[in-house]
């Protein structure tokens, strides 16, 4: 019965912040930088698990835009990471039907990044099995400001009026305007915060925290992390009885 239940109860979009590749790195003494390389594996283990489960929407925090603050050589080892890591599994994504997306501020990238990015980005382009969004460069605050300007510049334009502006406006100018908000949120390596990420987008988001580092996260972690979402009663401002009435018709 479980096992039905959880089928039902699928989340569409599953979005994480993959936090605690550092400290894993560090507790066995080694440099941050080896805990981001295997971080590389657990996402590669994310990605497959959660499109063999049925999510459709997959949001990966990979890289915050206040991340630049950390030691340059840190950011050097994640910048080529991202460049690594494309090479290698955009072939392997584009054969599993994954459509790769970049969220964030690409401006910042080097032409390297930004090239490869966008060859990822057109070579599975027209997969269907998952949507992949990977958040590089990426702030909350920074996606609803650029929407803002957005919306700002249609004004100015005289396309629409401030009055028409309202809540499907700015999110249809959002980095995931044609993505379902986040069902359930994920975070790994124990931190009980958003950090900056989807601030409008996990307005109703099941939030999930688990203490388990990043390069440890495990298949069975993610089944406990789809189990809990299928056991929670979402409630979206009504009563409980509401709808379990609504679920049991
Ligand atoms: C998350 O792991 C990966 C990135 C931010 C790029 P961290 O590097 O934040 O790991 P901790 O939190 O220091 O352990
Ligand atoms: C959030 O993790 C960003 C990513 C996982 C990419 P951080 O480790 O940077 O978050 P804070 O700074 O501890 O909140
Ligand atoms: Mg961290």
């Amino acid at each position: 019965m479980s096992e039905q239940r959880s089928t039902r109860n699928i989340p569409q979009h599953v979005a994480i912040i993959m936090d605690g590749n550092g400290r894993w790195a560090q507790k066995r003494l080694m440099p941050r930088s080896y805990g981001h390389k295997k971080g590389v594996e657990a996402t590669r283990r994310a990605i497959a698990f959660f499109a063999r489960a049925g999510v459709g929407h997959l949001t990966l925090f990979a890289f915050s835009s206040e991340n630049w603050n950390r030691p340059q050589d840190e950011v050097s080892t994640l910048m080529a990471l991202f460049i690594s890591s494309l090479q290698k599994n955009t072939d392997e994504l584009h054969q599993a039907g994954i459509r790769i997306r970049f969220i964030g501020d690409r401006s910042a990238f080097s032409e390297k990044l930004v090239t490869q990015i966008e060859a990822s980005e057109l070579q599975t382009a027209d997969n269907q099995k998952l949507t992949l969004n990977i958040a590089a460069n990426y702030g909350g605050q920074w996606d609803i400001v650029q929407a803002a300007q957005k919306l700002a510049q249609q004004v100015e334009q005289q396309i629409i009026r401030a009055t028409d502006i309202d809540a499907g406006r700015l999110s249809a100018e959002l980095s995931l305007a044609d993505s379902p908000d986040p069902d359930l949120f994920i975070r790994t390596g124990g931190e009980k915060r958003i950090s900056n990420f989807l601030l409008w987008q996990l307005a109703y988001a099941e939030l999930y925290f688990c203490d388990v580092l990043w390069p440890e996260f495990s298949e069975i972690e993610m089944q406990q992390a789809l189990d809990t979402f299928a056991s929670r009663q979402r409630r979206f401002g009504k009563t409980g009885e509401q709808v379990s009435r609504r679920s049991a018709s």
